[in-house]
Parts: structure tokens; sequence; C-alpha cells
């Protein structure tokens, strides 16, 4: 059996979707198992529920796993509908990838963090890495807590977790789920189906974004980099571009003049306005290369031609 055997823990999310393909290229199928709480036999992914300590430990044992990639959470919006719930998934499901790790002497965890864990008392534009974390959502503060319980396992047990803060991630090749920047992605969906779309931000909410290939590439690099390179070990910011729901509406425009957006800002737009406008990812460079490829520009171009694409092929989708 290979000795490098991988599992993803929310495989059939947003970024999952497209992390476990890239991995297979990679690594080869065989090596990654891909998992989430439903089958999906068409994608290969199996179902494990991180919640299951028993289950996790057994999987991780049977399959000589060796790296984990985390990332089942929920998210800003949706967390907010209920607290409690989002906290104990958020926390329960951490600790029981953190534990079964070191019991099974797993390599590497790749834990991702947000730019939810930003609030008050600090710059919004440019926001460096290191700043007091007080975030205004469940999501938020348990993903403070995450990369301080990563810091910790690493110090305490020598568990190699890694971890970046994302921003809004924009792909065509999966939905946005439960998330404050979701929009960004929405957006595209309204456009090639000839919709009006509402948007539940503020036409001026300047957010981080970043695209999927760029978000997919970091993740890769990261896990990929010498130990000794990673010197941060609670969490990297990570940026790509920054702009606001008018701002992309006006790019997507000059490529479909007939392109409508009116404004109705829900309950998310407080989320937004607690958070950065845009990220200092200096540290990420320095330390492991991270350079972003795609600006809104190269994104608009892609996401207008790819999701279009998919209203083509299957008209009822
Ligand atoms: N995309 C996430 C959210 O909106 C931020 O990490 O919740």
């Amino acid at each position: 059996m290979n000795q490098h055997n991988i599992l993803v823990i929310g495989a059939g999310g947003q970024i999952g979707t497209v992390l476990v393909e890239k991995l297979r290229t990679i690594y080869g199928s065989s090596a990654v198992f891909a998992t989430d709480l439903k089958e999906n036999p068409d994608k290969h992914i199996q179902i494990l529920d991180v919640m299951d300590r028993e289950g996790l430990e057994k999987f991780i044992d049977k399959n000589k796993i060796r790296e984990i990639y985390h990332l089942a959470a929920i998210l800003s919006a949706r967390g907010e509908q209920n607290p409690k719930w989002a906290w104990d998934i958020n926390m329960g499901g951490l600790f029981n990838v953190l534990e079964s790790a070191v019991k099974y002497k797993v390599e590497k965890v790749f834990y991702p963090s947000t730019i939810a864990v930003f609030g008050k008392h600090i710059p919004l534009e440019n926001t460096p890495n290191h700043v007091p974390l007080t975030p205004a959502t469940v999501y938020g503060i348990s993903k403070v807590a995450g990369e301080l319980w990563a810091e910790y396992y690493f110090n305490k047990h020598g568990l190699d977790v890694r971890s970046v803060r994302y921003p809004g991630v924009i792909g065509y090749q999966s939905l946005a789920g439960g998330g404050t920047t979701d929009y960004a992605v929405d957006i595209f969906h309204a456009e090639a189906k000839n919709e009006v779309f509402e948007c539940f931000l503020a036409q001026n909410t300047k957010l981080p974004m970043i695209y999927m290939d760029d978000c997919i590439q970091a993740t890769i690099d990261i896990m990929r980099a010498p130990t000794e390179n990673i010197k941060c070990r609670t969490s990297y910011n990570l940026a790509g571009m920054s702009f606001s729901p008018v701002e992309i509406a006006s790019e997507i425009q000059k490529r479909n003049p007939n392109f409508k957006i009116v404004y109705q800002p829900d309950f998310r737009q407080a989320i937004a306005a607690s958070w950065p406008q845009s990220i200092d990812d200096s540290e990420a460079r320095k330390d492991w290369g991270w350079k972003p490829k795609y600006d809104l520009a190269d994104l608009v171009d892609i996401m207008m031609t790819e999701v279009r694409k998919l209203y083509t092929t299957n008209p009822n989708s």
C-alpha cells in the first residue's frame, strides 16, 4: 500500500471538490481518500463524519493515513443561524482530527483558517498577520481558537499542523455554502442564467477574495514546504485580490452590458463590515514563496466562460 496516503475531510464542499482532484493528479488516485457526510460514488467520496471519533480513528488506521486536510466547517453566515451547533462542529471536528492525528502518527495536518478571524481595533487595509483577533461571528471565534490549538499541538505534540487564512474563494467547479463572500460566486450563476442579481452585501463592501486555482495552489504549496520554512504555527494571511460588489459587477458589465445587479443588504452586511478590506500576506510570501497568479479581470474572464458552460451543457441545473 502507498505509504503516503492522504485523507480529505469535507471533500464534497466548495474547496474540497477541487482540492481532491488536484491531489489525485499529484499523488495518484489510490493515495487520496475523499470523505464527507454524504457519499458520492462518481467522485469516489466515501462517508465519514468528523464528529465520529471512533469512525475517524478506524479510517486513519485502516487506510494508513499520513496527511489530513480537514476542510469540514460551518462558515460565517450559516454559523450565526445556530451558534452553539456551529461551535460544536467546528471545535469538536478539529479536536477529533488533532487527537487522532497524534494517536496514529499522522505526519501533517492542513487546517484552513479565514479572514473571519479579524475584528475590531486593527487596520482594515493591508491587515498584518499578527494583530489582536477579536472576531464578531461564531465562525471567526472558532477559527481563532482553532489556530491556537494548531500551534498548541505543534508545540506540545510535535504535530505538523499548517494553516492559511482563506479569503473569499471563487471558483466555477462548485458552489459556495453558508459564507458571507458567497455572493461573488452566485453573481456568475445569475449572469449565466440572464437573471438580475440580488446582492446581499452593499455595493461598496470591499473584501479580500481569491480565485480557486490560487487557493488550491496555496494549500498545496504550504503543505509541501520544508517544515523549517513554516515559521508561523497559528495561520498565515493569504491574499489574492480585493473588490466590492460594484467593482465585480462592472467587470461583468464590461463583458455583458445587459447584466443587472440590485443591492439588498441583509444580516451578512454587518459580518462583512467587520472584516478587513485587504490583507498583508508578506509572511507567506517570505516563508514559503506564496504568490497569487489571478487578478479580478482574469477571474471574471474565467468565471463567465466556465459558469456559462455549466448552463449550456445542462439547462436544468
Ligand atoms: N468565505 C468565508 C465566509 O464567508 C470566509 O472565510 O464565511
